[in-house]
């Protein structure tokens, strides 16, 4: 594939321009990065398998009515996305208490939580990626009320089909990360999911044996990351394959 222009380089992807306008391109690295960058390696095969992985989610999250900015992947490491504006937020919907919470609030790893809760948190870096109140989403214009409303609703959607999903195979969806962002067609402005769904980005545990099959197995030195995420794509059907 001719090379394109490299519009961003994450800690895990790149996006490039795409071969339309209005389009972009996401290449999924093998590079894993936690703790805010201070601890990173390269997973062989990871890429791939968070490429395929998030194709399965988001056609599934589109044929169930959620609009997301993915339209089609190219090949084993990059996928053709419609171009939006990032909103400024991470969205984390969380089940089951793990990570954050459980230091934050003192709960055990593995409560269950009395419903699902929906958290944001401000994108940046350097500040560390920092916990935020819906007051400072809209106070800061990170986003405008009617988008705030509009994610949470898409958030907890998304929770409810992505948790039955994963338990049919056995999996149990303790807690996720959500990009969204702003599509303009026209005079039109959507809200649409973006970025990838991935073991990088929630917490899935076998629903038997509680066994880790996401990125804190690279967290925490658990061993076996990418056999996991190759779990993950294989109880969901996924097939691997060369294209
Ligand atoms: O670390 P914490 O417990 O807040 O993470 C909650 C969920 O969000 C986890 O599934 C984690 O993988 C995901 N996350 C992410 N990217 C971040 C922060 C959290 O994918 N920058």
């Amino acid at each position: 594939m001719a090379r394109r222009k490299k519009i961003y380089e994450g800690k895990a992807k790149i996006l490039y321009e795409g071969p339309e306008p209005g389009t972009i391109v996401q290449y999924f690295k093998d590079d894993a990065t936690a703790f805010n960058n201070k601890k990173k390696a390269t997973l062989e095969g990871k890429g791939v398998l968070n490429n395929r992985i998030s194709e399965f989610v988001m056609v599934n999250l589109g044929r169930m009515g959620v609009p997301t900015h993915f339209i089609r992947r190219l090949n084993m490491r990059e996928q053709l996305c419609r171009e939006v504006e990032i909103i400024p937020v991470e969205v984390i919907c969380r089940n089951v208490a793990a990570g954050s919470i459980c230091q934050r609030l003192g709960i055990e790893e593995g409560e269950p939580l009395p419903r699902s809760i929906v958290e944001f948190c401000y994108k940046n870096d350097a500040l560390g990626d920092p916990l935020v109140a819906e007051e400072h989403v809209t106070a800061f214009s990170w986003a405008t009320t009617q988008e705030l409303d509009d994610i949470i609703s898409l958030t907890l959607r998304i929770n409810d089909f992505l948790s039955g999903m994963f338990a049919a195979v056995g999996i149990r969806l303790v807690d996720f990360k959500l990009e969204f962002g702003r599509l303009y067609e026209g005079d039109m402005v959507r809200t649409v999911l973006a970025d990838e769904i991935s073991p990088d980005s929630c917490r899935l545990w076998d629903i038997e044996t509680n066994e880790k099959l996401d990125k804190d197995r690279f967290r925490r030195d658990l061993g076996n990351v990418t056999e996991a995420y190759a779990e993950v794509a294989r109880r969901l059907g996924i097939m691997r394959e060369t294209q």
